[in-house]
C-alpha cells in the first residue's frame, strides 16, 4: 500500500513536471493598466480612445490610462526599470504590472527578448492584415511580441505660400532642398530647415534618412554615402540653413519652429500634419514624402508577462488596433494605419486626400536596424554624430570609429 502510494506520488510529480504549464493569468479577466507613451495628437485621441473602451466594456475589463509624457529614449527606460524592478521583487506584484504597454517599433524586441512580454497569437489578432514591415518588428524568432498600432514615416513639410510666390514646387532632392533652403529661406527671413537633430531617437532616424538618401546604411558609417548624408546636416549647420537651435530640437520644439512660421521646410512624422491643420498656417503648408526613403517608425501594443488579467489586455489590445480605431487616429491625430487595406479604403481616401502621400512614403520607408540592443546602437551612434554636427572638423574621426562601436553595440558587448 505504502508502495503504491509513494509511485501514485511520483507519478503525480512527473505528470506534473511534464504537462505544459497553464499561466491561469492567459485567461484572466480584470481591471488593467495601459501604459502609452507621450499622446502628440490634438485633444487627446488616445485618451478619447480609451474612455470609448470603458464606456462600453464591463465593469470588469476598466482599463487605468497612464500616458507618459516622455520622448520614446526615456520613455522606454522608464518601462524596462519598472519591468526589471518587478522581475527581480519579492511576493505578489501583479497589482503593480503595466498589464498593457505600447512599444517603440524599434524596442519591442528588447523586450521580447528580455521576457517581460506575453507571447501572442497571430490568428487572434488577424495578424496579415498588418503591414509586413509593421509585422516584422513585432516579431522575434518567428513569435509574435505585439500589435502594430500606430504606423510612422518621416515626411517632409514646407511652405507652400513661400514656394509658391517663388514659383517653384516642393524639393525632390536633398540638393534641391539644400539649394532652396539656402537661397529662398533667407529672402523670406524664414530659416531653411529643421528637423529633430537633439541627442535623442530622433537623431538617429534624421541622419539615417540622410544617410539612405545619399547611397549609406548603417553598418557603414565609414562609407562615402554615410560622409554625403551627415556632412550636408553638417553643412547646414555651419552654412546657417539649419539653425544652430536644432541640434536640441526634438519632434514638438521643430514643430513649433515650423508653425510658427519660422521655417520653410521642416522633418517631422505625419501627427505634425493634424496639429498644421488647426493652427494658422492651415492653408499655407504643404506635405510631400522626404527626398529619399523616410523611416519606418511606429508603435506596438503588447501585454505584459506580469499581468494577471491578460484576457481583458488582449481584448483591448484588439479594439485599439481594430478598423475603427484606426480610422478615428487617423482623422482625428493624423496616425498613418498599420492595417495595410485602410489605405485603399476609396472613402478614407476621399475624407483624406493626404491618404496617398503617406502610402507612398510607408511603402518606400526603410527600418532603423532591428536589434534586441537597438537602445545602445542608437546611442552610439547619437552621441558620435551629435558631436559631428556640433564640430564638423570632427566629422571624419567620428564617422571613421562609428562602424566599429555600432558592431560592438549589436553584439551586446
Ligand atoms: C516617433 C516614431 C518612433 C521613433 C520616434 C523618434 O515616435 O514613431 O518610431 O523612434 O519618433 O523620436
Amino acid at each position: 500500500m505504502a508502495r503504491g502510494l509513494a509511485c501514485l506520488s511520483v507519478l503525480c510529480l512527473v505528470v506534473a513536471c511534464t504537462s505544459p504549464a497553464v499561466d491561469p493569468a492567459h485567461e484572466g479577466r480584470g481591471r488593467i493598466t495601459f501604459v502609452d507613451s507621450e499622446d502628440l495628437s490634438t485633444d487627446r485621441q488616445i485618451k478619447q480612445l480609451v474612455d470609448q473602451w470603458n464606456e462600453s466594456a464591463g465593469r470588469i475589463d476598466q482599463v487605468n490610462y497612464v500616458p507618459m509624457p516622455t520622448p520614446t529614449d526615456a520613455y522606454r527606460a522608464q518601462l524596462m526599470a519598472r519591468a526589471q524592478d518587478l522581475a527581480g521583487a519579492r511576493g505578489d506584484v501583479r497589482s503593480q504590472c503595466y498589464d498593457v504597454v505600447t512599444l517603440d517599433a524599434v524596442s519591442t524586441a528588447e523586450f521580447a527578448e528580455a521576457g517581460y512580454l506575453a507571447p501572442l497569437s497571430p490568428a487572434e489578432f488577424g495578424a496579415d492584415r498588418f503591414m509586413p514591415a509593421a509585422l516584422e518588428s513585432s516579431t522575434v524568432d518567428e513569435e509574435l511580441w505585439a500589435v502594430p498600432w500606430r504606423a510612422d514615416v518621416g515626411v517632409l513639410y514646407y511652405r507652400s505660400d513661400v514656394l509658391a510666390a517663388e514659383g517653384r514646387g516642393w524639393p525632390s532632392t536633398w540638393g534641391e532642398l539644400e539649394e532652396m533652403a539656402a537661397t529662398i529661406a533667407p529672402e523670406h527671413r524664414l530659416n531653411g530647415y529643421v528637423g529633430q537633430l537633439g541627442q535623442y531617437e530622433g537623431l538617429t532616424v534624421n541622419a539615417l534618412e540622410a544617410v539612405w538618401a545619399h547611397g549609406g546604411d548603417a553598418d557603414e558609417f565609414g562609407g562615402p554615402g554615410a560622409r554625403a548624408g551627415v556632412g550636408m546636416l553638417a553643412r547646414g549647420i555651419e552654412r546657417g540653413w539649419i539653425p544652430r537651435a536644432a541640434l536640441a530640437y526634438d519632434e514638438t520644439a521643430s514643430l513649433t519652429e515650423f508653425m510658427e512660421g519660422r521655417a520653410l521646410f521642416m522633418r517631422n512624422w505625419p501627427y505634425a500634419r493634424s496639429q498644421l491643420e488647426a493652427s494658422p498656417l492651415k492653408g499655407r503648408f504643404g506635405m510631400a514624402a522626404l527626398p529619399g526613403s523616410g523611416a519606418l517608425g511606429g508603435w506596438n501594443v503588447a501585454v505584459s508577462r506580469c499581468s494577471a488579467h491578460q484576457a481583458t489586455a488582449r481584448k483591448f489590445i484588439a479594439f485599439l488596433t481594430g478598423d475603427d480605431s484606426q480610422r478615428v487616429l487617423l482623422e482625428r491625430a493624423g496616425y498613418p494605419p498599420t492595417l495595410h487595406a485602410l489605405y485603399r479604403e476609396p472613402d478614407l481616401n476621399g475624407r483624406q486626400p493626404h491618404l496617398g502621400v503617406l502610402r507612398t512614403a510607408v511603402e518606400n520607408a526603410r527600418n532603423r536596424p532591428p536589434s534586441a540592443h537597438y537602445d545602445e546602437v542608437s546611442r552610439v551612434i547619437q552621441r558620435a554624430l551629435h558631436s559631428a554636427l556640433r564640430n564638423p572638423a570632427s566629422l571624419d574621426a567620428e564617422l571613421g570609429r562609428l562602424d566599429a562601436d555600432v558592431a560592438k553595440a549589436l553584439s551586446g558587448r
